[in-house]
């Protein structure tokens, strides 16, 4: 039976263009969602700009218009450059309706009838020449840490460090360069730990990916604190219910703008949105980056739950891009944005590059600009296209443009296609989509090899029919590649439907064979990618040096702190110099390194997990910082008696803390 799902993606600020970063996301959901239609399940893409907050305020006030204008300029300028990449929403809205502000007012009311909102009064930094609370974004100064200059008011750039505020040496607004002023007012927060342990259970039920669970529990361990939704005036937001000047905070509003552009589309429609948002036999999921994981795994279900509305049945949280294995940067030009990519580019490229690079975890991805050009050049045009336009063209010029029937050998290559079905269909419904493109390029290599073979452009001189057999089993594997390949190229499938003459096509199609069939006109299906287009993409981009999004503040995702613990905690750690006397690897261990350890005459045996980061010949005769009373632990591999001091995020990256080698062991280290 046809599923019945609704998706999403993150709402965009409305201050700002839309890039290849944030294309990531929507092309991973365009994908899933095209490819739910094609198998012909019931399936619904809502969107909507993310038009609150601060930013935007700032950005309509510095253009001299009212935010409503700015965000209705925004909302025609992303919408033009979503549909540019065939991103094909079933509604692109605005957080900035009036089905949104009903439905804030609806779950705020709720969670004031359920005790979960709590007033608190609260100090926070003031700007009195632009009449403005400002979030922390927007305060710079000297970093109290490393003392560089122009730093945000949470955290440092240049050192890394998180701080207050407050602690910034020479604070001002980042708008207008006044020094701010601290200022106290009433703030409401919503209890998010009351509902700990509904949201412990929801995660562990399936509701995000298991590589992002660890997250989870690390945030619950660290325990769930109020939550400020409201801010004071003057904001551009909804008016909490009763209050003259306090708004709902933007990220109180921006989630249940899905349920808004979904209402909107239902109304339009004429379709119960009841049953389409609440229903038990609707699937929801929300795509999301793993930046916004916090708001979407803990604060939008908790609002939910105490609205008694229903919660997605899962997330799918994706990574960041790198360009060139950096951060966009505008002065290398590689924060592109989505119109200046369409100025140059095929959009189908992109789509392609990124189906076959993502994957169903959170890892980020990079857009390397030479494997982008490698990449679409031999695979996209050079195996896929390719077989199109060797064996479309002869079968039009030469052979009348009829199929004709396939023999044994051209009916084992079209089964060969066909049962990998099922593989493509798990693979994009579980986004493992790089694979999926993967079997795909494999399969055009088999087409491509089997043509190359049967030489059709020799037979056509002297055998006719044979070379029309060959033909027609050649344009059967593009017929299914095409339905293969139409969520992630809806154009590309798009034309070769059209010179098929096979109307649209669906995963249903994949068995049926074209013989005896009269196929239309070749159109060329992509052309190469052109280096220089891409250097003038990044040039265009360099000088492109205007406003980018300024993003309202987010929960910091860095690693969250762990548990506090006390200075005594901290002083029972006996840490050492110690000499690396022995250094072997562990049969059957797959990290670790068997060290013993001198320290100071006393012997330890250590195993350690650096076996990826250290050859054990280059360790012995170093000195390294030891724990050297941590209790002793029974491993697999045998007793552990010590740890040594190594960071690192793993792999072959991990560091063992250096010591002067004149440093004697046993000595205390402070
Ligand atoms: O991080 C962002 O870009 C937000 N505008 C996403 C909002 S998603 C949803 F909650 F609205
Ligand atoms: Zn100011």
């Amino acid at each position: 039976m046809a599923r019945k799902i609704v998706v999403t993606s993150a709402l965009p600020y409305a201050n700002g263009p839309i890039h290849i970063g944030h294309l990531i996301e929507y092309l991973q959901t365009d994908i899933w969602v095209r490819f739910q239609k094609l198998c012909g399940n019931k399936c619904f893409y809502f969107c909507a700009d993310d038009t609150h907050g601060t930013p935007v305020m700032i950005s309509a006030r510095s253009e001299g218009i009212s935010p409503e204008d700015l965000i209705d300029r925004v909302h025609g300028e992303h919408l033009k450059d979503f549909t540019g990449f065939e991103i094909e929403f079933d509604n692109y809205y605005s957080t900035h309706s009036e089905e949104n502000r009903q439905f804030s007012e609806y779950l705020y009311n709720s969670a004031v009838e359920n005790g979960s909102i709590a007033k608190k009064e609260i100090e926070q930094a003031y700007c009195g020449q632009c009449d403005m609370w400002l979030p922390d974004r927007y305060i710079r100064g000297t970093c109290p840490r490393c003392k560089a200059a122009d730093q945000y008011g949470d955290s440092c750039d240049s050192c890394s460090g998180t701080h207050q505020p407050t602690e910034l040496i020479d604070a001002v607004c980042a708008n207008c360069g006044a020094p701010p002023i601290r200022r106290k007012s009433l703030h409401y927060f919503f209890k998010l730990d009351d509902y700990g342990d509904r949201l412990v259970e929801l995660v562990k039920g399936g509701y995000v990916q298991v590589s992002v669970l660890n997250k989870l529990d690390e945030w619950f361990k660290t325990g769930l604190k109020d939550w400020d939704i409201s801010r004071d005036g003057p904001y551009f937001g909804f008016k909490i219910p009763g209050e003259e000047n306090k708004f709902f905070y933007v990220w109180l509003d921006a989630p249940i703008g899905y349920m808004a552009s979904c209402k909107n589309y239902c109304d339009r429609n004429g379709l119960d949105f009841e049953e389409i948002w609440n229903g038990e036999d609707w699937e929801l999921y929300h795509f999301i980056g793993k930046d916004i994981m916090y708001f979407h795994a803990l604060f939008w279900p908790a609002m939910l739950m105490s609205g008694g509305v229903k919660r997605a049945n899962k997330l799918f949280v994706h990574g960041f891009l790198t360009v060139n294995g950096q951060k966009m940067s505008k002065s290398k030009g590689t924060f592109i944005k989505a119109s200046t990519y369409l100025k140059h580019l095929d959009p189908e490229y992109l789509r392609y590059y990124y189906a076959s690079k993502l994957g169903s975890g959170v890892d980020d991805i990079d857009l390397s600009m030479e494997d982008f050009v490698a990449k679409v050049n031999s695979d996209l045009v050079g195996k896929l296209a390719n077989l199109a336009s060797r064996s479309g063209p002869m079968l039009t010029k030469k052979l009348g443009g009829k199929l004709g029937k396939l023999d044994a050998e051209g009916r084992e290559l079209v089964d060969k296609l066909i049962a990998a079905k099922e593989d493509i269909v798990a693979g994009f419904e579980g986004l493992n989509y790089s694979s999926v493109m993967r079997r795909i390029a494999s399969l055009a290599d088999d087409c491509n090899r089997y043509f190359d073979q049967k030489q059709p452009w020799i037979t056509i001189k002297t055998d006719e029919e044979g070379t029309r057999v060959v033909l027609t089993a050649v344009l059967n594997a593009v017929k299914v590649l095409a339905i293969y390949l139409k969520a992630v190229l809806p154009g590309f499938a798009r034309k070769i439907e059209a010179f098929l003459k096979v109307g649209e096509l669906c995963f249903d199609d994949v068995e049926g064979l074209l013989e005896e069939h009269e196929i239309g006109k070749f159109q060329r299906l992509v052309e190469r990618v052109d280096k220089e287009k891409v250097e003038a993409m990044i040039e265009e981009s360099k000088e492109d040096q205007g406003a980018a999004e300024v993003v309202e503040e987010k929960v910091e995702l860095a690693e969250p702190i762990e548990a506090e613990c006390t200075i005594d905690d901290v002083m029972k750690v006996d840490l050492r110099v110690a000499r690396v006397v022995v250094a072997e690897a562990v049969e059957g261990a797959d990290k670790l390194l068997h060290l013993e350890l001198d320290i100071g005459g006393l012997k330890k045996d250590v195993f350690a997990g650096i076996s990826k980061a250290y050859d054990p010949a280059d360790l012995v005769g170093k000195t390294v910082i030891c724990v050297a009373n941590l209790k002793p632990r029974k491993m697999k591999f045998g007793v552990s008696e010590g740890m040594i001091l190594a960071a690192g995020p793993g792999g072959k990256d991990i560091f063992i803390l250096g010591v002067d080698d004149g440093a004697e062991s046993g000595q205390r280290v402070h």
